[in-house]
């Protein structure tokens, strides 16, 4: 035995400078990548951690119930798989304890993770009952409803339509319908709510409200697999207070109203974007692309790929699926085998940038 040891050590010295200059070579690179860990790990915005909605209010009650129960059930266990078969090991004079068969241990182990269990059903309960219940009568109605690889917000009260970007008020339940036009997506805001699928053919429902108007937007995103854009099909949600939501209303249920010449909404009419998209107020009512009604107002494009400025508009109207693989919308410019000229589009780009 002691031969081995020694061996072992001696071994263990030669290789000990090694080691160490090998850990003292990783220790700066593995140091920046636990620092840069721990620093996106400040900045959360799809954690489901933060409390933001109702929806995540309810689940963290019996989510807080749940981890406090695992954390001692973690420590009692991993405390007894250590001490306990130190204790009843085999000695010199002594075989190790054998406890097969002991009735009393069998029954107390038994009544208490069912104990545990029963106690940890009963706020369970309590949220999945709450979180369904039907939404309250001055719940604000919206419809979602799932593209590929886009959101579409109708609000059937407030006569407005909106795409990617969700305008909701604070504190006041909204009740959701989702759907879907072709395959099966999901809604899904973390800092909010739980995830919903959005199934074609079916009405799915939640209803949940965000607990304060704040100015930067919470991230939304698909959490169901749907083609080659699923990765791009984000979104945005905007809490107001109540009359600043009433005043974002109000201008998005009125027709367009554009600053720019006659000449730019003639061009933008002339061009084949009318087949897909509507423009209230014009002749534009495709209905296969997303509302360009306000697209001005919009801080996004491209389903929350891109920035709502003249330069990303370019990018996106000359050849949308070179930035979003998979896109619906053909490539416009004539350099990419499109009918528009660059002039053309910058014409467009003028007349959409003014739709507030
Ligand atoms: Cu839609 Cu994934």
């Amino acid at each position: 035995m002691r031969a081995v040891l020694t061996a072992r050590h001696r071994t263990g010295d030669r290789a000990r400078p090694g080691t160490t200059r090998g850990l003292r070579r990783w220790a700066a690179p593995l140091a920046l990548v636990v620092l840069a860990l721990a620093l996106v790990g400040c900045d959360a915005p799809m954690s489901t951690s933060e409390i933001e909605g109702s929806w995540n209010k309810e689940v963290w009650k019996p989510y807080w119930v749940i981890l406090i129960l695992a954390g001692i059930v973690f420590v009692v266990i991993m405390a007894a798989t250590l001490v306990l078969p130190l204790m009843y090991r085999e000695r010199p004079g002594r075989e190790a304890r054998q406890i097969h068969g002991n009735t009393k241990f069998e029954v107390v182990w038994t009544i208490i993770p069912v104990a545990i269990v029963l106690i940890m059903m009963v706020p369970t309960l309590d949220s999945v009952f709450k979180l369904d219940e039907k939404p309250p009568a001055n719940a604000l109605k919206v419809e979602v409803i799932g593209h590929q690889w886009w959101f579409e917000f109708r609000y059937p009260d407030l006569d407005v339509v909106t795409a990617n970007e969700l305008h909701v008020p604070e504190g006041r339940v909204v009740d959701y319908a989702l759907r879907s036009v072709d395959v099966i997506h999901s809604f899904w805001v973390p800092q909010l709510a739980g995830k919903v699928d959005m199934v074609p053919g079916r009405d799915n429902r939640m209803a949940f409200s965000a607990l304060r108007a704040r100015a930067e937007p919470y991230l939304g995103q698909c959490a169901e697999f749907c083609g080659t854009s699923h990765a791009n099909m984000r979104f945005r949600v905007f809490v107001h207070t109540a009359e600043d939501f009433d005043r974002w209303a109000k201008a998005e249920a009125a027709d367009r109203v554009s600053s720019v010449s006659r000449t730019a909404e003639e061009a933008f009419l002339a061009a084949p974007c009318l087949g897909c998209h509507t423009v209230r107020g014009t002749d534009a009512a495709g209905i296969a692309g997303p509302d360009l009604t306000h697209i001005g107002a919009r801080t996004t494009i491209g389903s929350g790929l891109l920035d709502n400025t003249p330069a990303e508009l370019k990018r996106w109207i000359a050849n949308s699926p070179a930035v979003k693989p998979g896109s619906k919308m053909p490539p416009m410019a004539q350099s990419a085998g499109g009918t528009l000229t660059d002039e053309q589009i910058n014409v467009i780009i003028g007349y959409l940038q003014s739709l507030k």
